[in-house]
């Protein structure tokens, strides 16, 4: 058994996005050399709250906020350099020291601003029924061009200032003729303004870009230990989640790979994040989706808002099925299972514990989103707990059908929740097992 000091880490999602990621990566930052985003974009909203200051994190790894983890984005990740620019700039007005110690992959692709019209206005086009909700922040047609090849621009390019300016010219009078042709308009896209925006992102970004896989093995050799942080969730996973109402890359372990450059096979501890309930922000299937007060209830008590477009998030109760699915796909060695405290004051919790469709019980997740759409939640109820969790730091303190509910969702989905989330600061977090030589916990601050 290798020391939980020792294990390569990855934090991921279980859920469709949202689960409380960067509150667990920020408890376990200071025990990693480095801490690596290997997917997605400007889609991620990860919220960490320290002793009352609160910050969301879209592009940058929540490592920055630890003076002592350098921060990687992978050769997996979408990085739309404006973006990235306007956060490094808020952190660093907000004191967090961020370019000495944030490292970009020369191999991960720009978003660039014909990305994010076409995410747009692809989705106006559509019907009600086919449209995704994305983020706006021009992911999926960034990845699309990535695989398409021809049209697409990596942070190495940026290097050949003239070779990137004349191809730039070309995809953007290209893409503009595109767009206002497909969605009959006349969208605002200039080279210049384009050219200009690239100019200061090469500039700025120049010192931190580099073969980060090169340097993640070099730390490797050294004897530091990496921690990966999965963006979106399982569920929303472009091969594994419920597509097409899915985000565009590889959202969990098995991402890390082709993300980071680095064998997933070396990261022996899997930390899946979910919510002691369910919350889905975008369209698709909800199998345990709450349409009525309760729903309600639980959006208020959790404030569930999404962290990067302010949207409601749809909530529901723990969808079992689906996180076993997660679990399974994942292997996942520990749950770390968050707003625990959210569920209080309810009579009863329930559990989605399978799903019938068409008068047939289904354990798992049917591949076709109208079928997804279809199952019908086979549900379990058990008492409620009316203590306020928000103060309890031990799981001995937890009431007794608090403990019940978590026994039986460890049973139903296959793994030990070694981690318990009682509210958002970094104190409000109990600890189970090997995690507690990990994680300091620390105290609770009154600022
Ligand atoms: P992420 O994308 O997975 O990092 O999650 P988000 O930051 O988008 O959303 C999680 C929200 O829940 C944030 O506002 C967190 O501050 C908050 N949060 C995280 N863990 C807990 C918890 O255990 N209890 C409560 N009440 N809030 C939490
Ligand atoms: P974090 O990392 C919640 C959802 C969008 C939409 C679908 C596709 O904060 O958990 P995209 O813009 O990626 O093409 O949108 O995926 N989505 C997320 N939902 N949290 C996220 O990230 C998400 N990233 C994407 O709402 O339904
Ligand atoms: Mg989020």
């Amino acid at each position: 058994m290798i020391p939980a000091n020792k294990q390569h880490t990855c934090v991921f999602g279980l859920g469709w996005g949202d689960e409380g990621k960067g509150k667990v990566v920020d408890l376990l930052c200071p025990a990693f050399g480095a801490v690596v985003r290997f997917n997605g974009g400007a889609n991620a909203g990860h919220t960490v709250c320290v002793a009352g200051k609160k910050f969301a994190l879209h592009l940058l790894p929540a490592g920055v906020l630890h003076d002592a983890a350098l921060g990687v984005i992978g050769p997996g990740v979408v990085v739309d350099p404006i973006a990235l620019l306007s956060e490094i700039d808020e952190l660093e007005a907000r004191g967090v020291a961020v370019t000495g110690r944030l490292k970009i992959s020369d191999r991960a692709h720009l978003v660039m601003p014909y990305h994010k019209l076409e995410d747009q206005l692809g989705e106006r086009q559509v019907s009600d029924k086919a449209r995704i909700g994305t983020t706006a922040r021009g992911i999926g047609p960034c990845y699309a061009d990535k695989m398409r090849r021809h049209a697409a621009f990596r942070f190495s390019d940026l290097a050949d200032e003239s070779g990137f300016d004349s191809r730039v010219r070309q995809v953007v009078g290209e893409r503009k003729r595109l767009l206002d042709m497909v969605y009959d308009t006349e969208v605002d896209l200039d080279a210049d303004k384009v050219l200009a925006d690239m100019s200061t992102a090469r500039a700025r970004l120049k010192p931190c870009v580099c073969d980060t896989a090169a340097l993640l093995h070099q730390l490797m050799d050294d004897g530091r230990t990496i921690l990966f942080e999965g963006a979106n969730g399982l569920l929303l996973d472009i091969d594994h989640g419920t597509y097409p109402f899915v985000t565009s890359s590889s959202t969990g372990p098995h991402g890390i790979g082709c993300g980071a450059g680095v064998s997933p096979l070396v990261v022996t501890r899997r930390i899946g994040v979910v919510k002691s309930y369910s919350t889905r922000v975008g369209s698709g299937p909800f199998m345990s989706e709450l349409t009525d007060e309760t729903g309600d209830r639980i959006r208020e008590a959790g404030h569930e808002y999404g962290t990067t477009t302010g949207r409601p998030r749809r909530c529901g109760w723990f969808d079992a099925v689906a996180c076993r699915y997660g679990v399974r796909l994942s292997a996942a060695t520990d749950i770390a299972l968050m707003h625990l405290d959210t569920l209080s004051g309810f009579d009863r919790v329930g559990i989605c514990i399978g799903y019938r469709l068409n008068g047939e019980t289904v354990d798992t997740l049917p591949a076709d989103a109208a079928c997804q759409s279809q199952l019908e939640p086979v549900m379990e109820y058990h008492s409620g707990w009316s203590e306020d969790l928000t103060a309890i730091r031990s799981f001995d303190e937890l009431p007794a059908t608090a403990v019940r509910y978590l026994e039986r969702l460890e049973s139903l989905i296959g793994a030990p929740i070694t981690l318990v989330g009682v509210g958002p600061d970094r104190s409000q977090t109990l600890l189970r097992g090997d995690l507690t030589d990990l994680i300091d916990v620390p105290e609770p601050t009154n600022a």
